[in-house]
């Protein structure tokens, strides 16, 4: 993936503002209450019963930030997305066994959380870049699935 200055300067912003805490939680549970096949893999969270459930639940809260400091990785290396992302491909690929399809579903669920969280400041610019971020992430997260 190649970058320019103004989207590597985009993405470096996004993320020095990114509120995790809120954020992660907020874009896990979403996607658990909006895509429920999503749940299967969170058999050990306990309580995912209904959305209150989802969103009271401690695990996905947690859980949520973990996910987004993931993000992490691939913002310190931009320019090697695919090698910042080999041993999670290979945990969500070999051991969780994570359908791939699920990743654009999260990742447009972080997208949406963010969006409603900046507002404004979220421009049609800024959301591109964004996505482009996501999607090399994603498309990292998906190379050990063979
Ligand atoms: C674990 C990141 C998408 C299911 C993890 C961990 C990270 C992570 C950092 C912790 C790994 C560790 O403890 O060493 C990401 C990122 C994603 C993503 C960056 C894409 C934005 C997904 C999706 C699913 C999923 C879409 C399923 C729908 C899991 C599960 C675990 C896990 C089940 C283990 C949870 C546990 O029992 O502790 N992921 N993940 N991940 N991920 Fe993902």
């Amino acid at each position: 993936v190649n970058w320019t200055k103004t989207e590597k300067a985009t993405i470096t912003d996004i993320f020095s503002h990114l509120d995790y805490d809120d954020i992660g939680p907020k874009a896990l549970s979403r996607c658990l209450i909006v895509y429920p096949w999503t749940q299967r893999y969170f058999s050990g969270f306990g309580n995912l019963y209904n959305a209150a459930a989802i969103i009271g639940n401690a695990k996905v809260a947690e859980h949520g930030i973990k996910v987004l400091h993931g993000l992490d990785l691939g913002l310190k290396k931009m320019d090697n997305i695919e090698a910042a992302y080999a041993d999670l491909s290979s945990l969500h690929s070999e051991k969780l066994h994570v359908d791939p399809d699920n990743f654009k579903l999260l990742s447009d669920c972080i997208t949406i959380v963010l969006a409603a969280k900046l507002g404004s400041a979220f421009t049609a610019e800024t959301q591109a870049t964004f996505q482009k971020f996501l999607g090399a992430v994603m498309s990292a997260l998906g190379k050990q699935y063979h």
